[in-house]
Order: C-alpha cells, then structure tokens, then sequence
C-alpha cells in the first residue's frame, strides 16, 4: 500500500516537474530584440485571444467533443458579443493607430488579470499571461497612449484613460461664424420653424432635455437628442453612427422629414439666395457659393468650436490637486474600477467606439416598451445581427445638464443612468453611497464654453409638464 502510494506519489511529482518544462518553454516572454508593439501581438496570439475574440476563430480540436465543445463555443459565443479584437490586432501588428477604447478594454482584463480565461489556460499551455508578459503589454499601453494624446499630463496622469479636452481646436474663424449663422437659422425648415438650436440649444447643454424631440409641426422623433458640444470628438456621428462626419451629418436633419421636413437642399438654398446680404457675406467665403457642400462645411466648421475645456476634473488631470473632492476623486476610482472608463473613455469619456446596450444583463426584455426601430442601433446601418442594440457610446461631458438620459430617454436622472449602466453593462449592484460618488465625479466634468460654464436653463418640471401634454 504503502510502496503503491510513493510509486504513485513519484509519478505525480515527474509528470508535475515535466508539466512545469513545458510550461515554461511555451509561456515565454516573446524576445526583447522584437520591437514593442510585436512583442505585445505576440503574447496576444500565443495567448488566444482571437480564438473568442473574432468572428472567424480558429476553433481548438477540442471544440468538436460533444461536452467541451458546447462549453467553448459558449465562451467563443459571448467572448465575441463582447469584444471583437480584430481590428486591433491588425493595427497592433503593423504599429498602426489604435482606437483609446481597445487600449482601455486590453489594459483594464490585464490589469483584473481577467484575461484569458482561467478554464482556457489550463487547457492551452502558454496561453495564460504572466507576470512579465503583464508587465509588456501595460507598458506598452501607457506609452501608445502618452504618444497618441500628446496632451502634456504630468507623469503623474500621464497613463490615465480619460483625457482633458483640448483648450484650442482648428477651425476657419470666418466659416465657423457663417456656420453660427446656419445652425440658428429656421430657414433650413420648410416652414422657417425651426433650427439646430431648436433641439440644441447652447443655453441648454447642446440638447432640449426632452426624451425626444419637437420638430416642425410639433411632430415627435423617435430618439433622445444627443448634445452637439464636444461632438467633434465622436468618431462617427447619431446613435448608429450613419454619419461619418460633422459635415455629413448636418446634411440629414433640414429634410428629416420630422425635424426640419425640407423638401431639398435646393429650396433651403433658393431661400438664402434670395437674402442678398446673407448671400453677399458667403461668397466671400465659399467662392463658389452657397451649395449644400458648402452649408454643411461651415456648420462642421462651427461645431469644431463647440468644445468644453476648463472642468474641474481637466484641472486635476493637468495637476491641481484641489480641483476635485475626495469624494470625486473617489468616484472617479469607482468609474474605472467597474470598466466604465473602458466604454467611456478618452476626452469625451464615450463617442469612440459601438458597445452593446445590455451586454450583462437584456436591458430590452427589462425596459418593457414595445421595441423602436431606434432600439436596433447600429442594426439599422450594417444589418449585421451582431450589430442589433449597439449604440455609439455617448459622452459624458457636462452630462449633468442634459437629461434625460439613454437613446430612448427613458432615465430621467443621472443616478438612475449610472445606476442601471451598472446592471446592464458592467455586471454590478452600485450601492447608493457608489452611485453618489459616481454621481459627483461625472458633475466635475462640466466645463466651460465661451468662457462660461455649461448649463441647462431648462427646469425639469417644465419639460415634464410639457412632453405629458
Ligand atoms: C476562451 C475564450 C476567451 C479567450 C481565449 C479570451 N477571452 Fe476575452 N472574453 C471572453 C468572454 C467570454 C468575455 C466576456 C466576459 C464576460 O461577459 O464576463 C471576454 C471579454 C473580454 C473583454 C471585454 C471586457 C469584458 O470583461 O467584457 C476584453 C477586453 C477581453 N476579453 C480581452 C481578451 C484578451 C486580451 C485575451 C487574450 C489575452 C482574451 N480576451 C482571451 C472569452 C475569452
Ligand atoms: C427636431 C430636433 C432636431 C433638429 C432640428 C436638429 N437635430 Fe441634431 N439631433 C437630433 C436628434 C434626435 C439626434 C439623434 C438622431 C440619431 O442619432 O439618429 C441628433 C443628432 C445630432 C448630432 C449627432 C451627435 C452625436 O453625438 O451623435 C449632431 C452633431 C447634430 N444633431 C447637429 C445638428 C445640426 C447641425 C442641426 C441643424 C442642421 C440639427 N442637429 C438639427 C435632433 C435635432
Ligand atoms: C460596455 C460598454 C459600457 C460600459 C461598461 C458602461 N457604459 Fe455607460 N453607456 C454605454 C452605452 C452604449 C450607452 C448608451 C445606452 C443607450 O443609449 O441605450 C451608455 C450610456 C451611459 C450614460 C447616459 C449618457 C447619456 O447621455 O444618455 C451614462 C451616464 C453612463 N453610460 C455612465 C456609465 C457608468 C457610470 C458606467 C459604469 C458603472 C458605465 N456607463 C459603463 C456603454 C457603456
């Protein structure tokens, strides 16, 4: 018996000591002559990763055994409706440009050590990422990020996901002021009712705070008005991201049918010919004059100018200390630690990248309401089922002021929104005393425009009244 069990025993610690050589010859470090950006590729492919995270994985032999395979196709399944790592190893292989959302999403599963999954590294030896390899791909995070905002943070901020927004942009000053012009002028409307400013008004955050908007005719669309300050940060324009540009996008809302309802940009354009002043003023900038190449120029222009430098919580990125509470700073701590700086990151904390509304948790089945055409998102551009209920992400800056909240406006709060974002998309109950932190941290981000800071002159009760009628 005795003898049996130190045979046994003898066995177990060879197989242990051979499990440890493979180990290791497999889970090595890729060689430091390799540059940076293909050493971290490298530890990604010997880690999997594009195994879960593409739409054409390479499948494990073991994906074909009855049991197993169901529980890896699983994973594959949700890894993928998760995170499609594709575009970013493309990038990564040739040092090219990365998107901030995949350096926040990589660096916060390596810094959890969530990546790649226990049950994954136990079966392919040399997947699991080590100490070292950690230590390469978060050092090469932080110094991708530092080269790409070149924002001047102290070395202290240096690595931080949310940027400060830029004091100044570029933008032509005589354009941008025919383009101030235009988005508050009602004659881009059939019946000269209504402008940009109607819905987004820059005395009331760049939005109307109603869930939705009032266009001519008092008709009602279908989808909450995002903000226009700070858009030019957002990577494509709308929830679903069908314009790709800001001059793109102002081509769509004068003949939106229930916004401004103009039959063609040639009626817009036979009303402003027939203003010889206004007329006058936009040859001497645009030559050729007015064309809707050249409208949508100059509104692309001013909104370049819409940008809110000057929070409380940019001071604290460029170094002030006392910009920002203990308790701020704190939320803050709690905004990165439950990954909602990986969706919300960057200057606009959002805007770069579609994520999954309801990725933990279906946010539809709970929500109740019959499904929109607006709830598709994304959906309704690629009609990729993958696509169905991915949204832009939207910007947090001076959310505070423009409620209320979602693309279907159905959160009247900012609690509420944090609250639930919580639930649906990072797989947490806040407690109230989380979701107050949380709450006070993205009030820090209200930042000035003009010199003054953003606000709503909207009250809640008005509106309220107002969209109950
Ligand atoms: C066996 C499949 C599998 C492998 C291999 C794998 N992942 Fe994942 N990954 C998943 C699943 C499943 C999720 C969704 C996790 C969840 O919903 O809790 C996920 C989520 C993620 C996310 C999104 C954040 C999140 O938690 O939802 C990132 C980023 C990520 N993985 C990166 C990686 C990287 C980097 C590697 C390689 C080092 C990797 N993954 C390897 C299955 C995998
Ligand atoms: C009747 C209200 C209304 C009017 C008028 C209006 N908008 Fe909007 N705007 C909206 C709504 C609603 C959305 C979201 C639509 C979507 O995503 O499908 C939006 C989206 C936008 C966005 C995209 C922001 C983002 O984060 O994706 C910009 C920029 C914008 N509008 C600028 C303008 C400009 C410029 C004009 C005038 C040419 C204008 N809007 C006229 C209601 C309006
Ligand atoms: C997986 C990506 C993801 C994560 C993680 C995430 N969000 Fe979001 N967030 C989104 C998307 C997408 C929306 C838009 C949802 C919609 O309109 O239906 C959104 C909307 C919001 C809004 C409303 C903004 C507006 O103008 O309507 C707030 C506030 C917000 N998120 C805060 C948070 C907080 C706080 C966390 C962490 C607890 C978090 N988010 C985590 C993707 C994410």
């Amino acid at each position: 018996m005795k003898k049996v069990f130190r045979c046994g025993a003898v066995v177990l610690l060879a197989v242990a000591a051979a499990m440890v050589v493979v180990y290791k010859s497999v889970n090595r470090l890729p060689s430091s002559d390799l540059p940076e950006n293909e050493q971290v590729w490298q530890i990604f492919d010997d880690g999997g990763c594009l195994s879960c995270h593409s739409a054409d994985p390479k499948l494990p032999f073991y994906a074909e055994l009855p049991v197993a395979g169901k529980i890896v196709m699983k994973d594959i399944d949700s890894g993928y409706r998760a995170y499609d790592m594709t575009k970013f190893m493309e990038e990564l292989k040739v040092d090219g440009e990365v998107s901030p959302v995949d350096l926040a999403k990589i660096e916060k599963v390596v810094l959890d050590d969530r990546m790649p999954m226990p049950k994954y590294y136990l079966v392919h030896w040399g997947s699991s990422l080590t100490e070292a390899k950690r230590n390469v791909v978060l050092d090469w995070i932080r110094s991708k990020r530092i080269a790409m905002y070149d924002d001047g943070l102290p070395e202290s901020r240096a690595a931080e996901p949310v940027r400060p927004i830029d004091a100044e942009i570029e933008f032509d000053v005589e354009k941008a002021d025919l383009g101030f012009r235009l988005f508050h002028d009602t004659r881009l409307s059939v019946d000269n009712t209504v402008s940009c400013a109607s819905c987004h008004d820059l005395s009331t955050a760049g939005v109307d705070n109603h869930q939705y908007s009032h266009g001519v005719d008092d008709q009602l669309g279908g989808v909450n008005a995002p903000t226009v300050f700070n858009a030019v940060y957002n990577f494509v324009q709308f929830w679903d991201g069908r314009a790709a540009t800001l001059a793109a996008q102002a081509a769509g809302p004068p003949l939106n049918p229930v916004e401004m309802a103009s039959p063609s940009f040639e009626s817009i354009i036979e009303k402003l010919e027939a203003d010889k002043k206004f007329a006058k003023d936009f040859e001497a900038v645009y030559p050729d004059g007015i064309t809707e190449a050249n409208l949508t120029d100059a509104i692309e222009h001013f909104e370049r100018t819409l940008i809110t430098p000057g929070s409380r919580f940019d001071k604290w990125l460029y170094g002030d200390d006392a910009a920002v509470s203990p308790e701020e700073l704190e939320g803050y701590e709690l905004f990165k630690k439950y990954d909602c700086a990986t969706c919300h990151a960057g200057q606009n904390l959002g805007g770069l990248s579609y994520e999954l509304m309801g990725l933990r948790k279906h946010y539809f089945a709970d929500r109740g309401l019959e499904l929109t055409v607006e709830d598709n998102g994304r959906f309704k551009e690629t009609k990729l089922e993958r696509d169905r209920h991915r949204f832009k992400v939207p910007g947090l800056r001076n959310v505070e002021h423009t409620w209320p909240y979602y693309h279907d406006g159905t959160r009247e709060t900012l609690e509420e929104a944090i609250r639930d974002m919580g639930i649906y998309q990072s797989g947490v109950e806040l407690t109230q005393a989380e979701v107050d932190k949380i709450t006070s941290f993205l009030k820090t981000l209200t930042g000035e425009y003009n010199g003054k800071p953003v606000t709503t002159t909207n009250s809640r009760d008005e509106i309220h009244g107002h969209d109950h009628h």
